[in-house]
């Protein structure tokens, strides 16, 4: 959308919220799935599950982490051979639970969770897949050893399908370096698999965690230089399936947060603007206490006289951490004018702060052009979780 419809949105829409464009994320979606292509995409719901809908006609897969996620999955209607069941901390219950609505496809990160989703498989009855994944030196996955047992044992279980491995190492990567040698470490392994256990993958699924730009001194270009540097390393075609899970890369431009200015003072020679958001409600990977400057569009709600200000923008929050923006140089900034910050699609709507100082969470809108904005979640009070009942 252009910055008229976008200062419209602000004016017109509650603040704070969030507004994802469902018309570029399908965009961005579509973009990206062309160009893995002959390899599939696999939505990590955790970077924004209001887009699941959206996402849907480009994506091969949903991941999905905890009951939670896939309960949202369930009253969104995904098919359930869309979806991996994933996650470090997986419960009978939830498995089971799964498993009876249909979900085929789980990954095991460790061998409790193998036997785990074995159990249930026998126990229903089901022939399901699952992916191995493998871990990178952190609590996520299992090591090379704990793999190649199960493997070796593969015979044993024969509601079980090891349709292969899962990788992914962190989020944000700028570098295709790292994510070069990430490939050769996991495409090396399966080999030795093959070579020494005689086991064959189906399937690969990878997690690039391909970074995007957030900040104003970020190189722009860079994102799509990223993208085919990526897609460079399987430009040959894999003997097996090959999925990338990914998250921010796919949503992070679709989003904007949307806040109004409420207060200005000056302390200590410091210009203060205080918005009605914060750092409760927004997230960009690598910005800390404001040292960097977001892309953001001002829309002031009155004649402009000419005096620029430099403000330093501040939250609502009880603490001196919730600085969005220092140094910002504004013209004729006035309580009542709006701050709208992009590239917010990723993230911020799932990994806020939100309970803290038990302010309410922002609105959230679907904006497409056919449809205008619409309010899919409103405001909500977070004080009620903040007492005993
Ligand atoms: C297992 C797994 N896959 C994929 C992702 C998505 O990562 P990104 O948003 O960087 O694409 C995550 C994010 O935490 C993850 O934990």
């Amino acid at each position: 959308m252009d910055e008229r419809q976008l200062e419209n949105l602000a004016v017109s829409l509650k603040t704070p919220s969030f507004v994802f464009d469902t018309d570029i994320l399908k965009a961005r979606a579509a973009h990206v799935a062309e160009k893995v292509k002959p390899a599939k995409l696999c939505f990590a719901i955790k970077a924004n599950p209001f887009l699941l809908q959206a996402m849907d006609t480009e994506v091969e897969r949903y991941e999905v982490c905890s009951p939670g996620e896939f309960h949202i999955c369930v009253k969104n209607g995904v098919k359930m051979e869309k979806i991996v069941l994933s996650g470090v901390n997986k419960e009978y219950e939830d498995v089971r639970y799964a498993m009876e609505q249909g979900v085929q496809h789980f990954t095991a990160e460790s061998q409790q969770q193998f036997y785990l989703v074995n159990r249930c498989a026998e126990e229903l009855d089901k022939q399901v897949q699952i992916l191995l994944r493998v871990t990178s030196g952190n609590q996520f996955g299992m090591s090379e050893a704990d793999v190649t047992e199960l493997i070796q044992r593969r015979a044993e279980y024969s509601h079980l399908t090891i349709r292969g491995l899962q990788y992914f190492t962190g989020t944000q990567k700028k570098q295709i370096k790292k994510i070069v040698g990430e490939v050769a470490y996991i495409e090396d392994f399966i080999q030795k698999l093959e070579e020494k256990e005689g086991f064959v993958s189906q399937e690969l699924e990878f997690g690039p965690g391909l970074g995007v730009p957030y900040f104003t001194k970020d190189d722009f270009e860079e994102d799509e230089k990223l993208l085919d540097a990526f897609t460079e390393i399987f430009k040959e075609e894999r003997p097996y399936e090959v999925i990338f899970e990914m998250g921010r890369f796919l949503t992070a431009s679709c989003g904007y947060y949307l806040t109004k200015i409420m207060d200005q003072k000056i302390n200590d020679a410091v210009n203060v603007c205080i918005v009605d958001g914060g750092i409760n409600h927004v997230n960009y990977y690598g910005q800390n206490m404001a040292m960097k400057t977001p892309i953001l569009s001002y829309f002031p709600q009155h004649e402009l006289e000419e005096k620029e200000t430099e403000w330093t923008v501040y939250g609502s929050l009880c603490t001196v951490s919730d600085i969005l923006l220092k140094k910002l140089v504004l013209k004729d900034a006035r309580v009542g004018d709006y701050l709208v910050f992009h590239n917010i699609g990723a993230y911020s709507v799932t990994e806020g702060i939100y309970l803290f100082l038990s302010r309410k969470m922002p609105a959230i809108y679907l904006y497409s052009e056919e449809k205008g904005a619409e309010l899919v979640r409103d405001q909500l009070e977070t004080w009620i979780l903040n007492m005993e009942r």
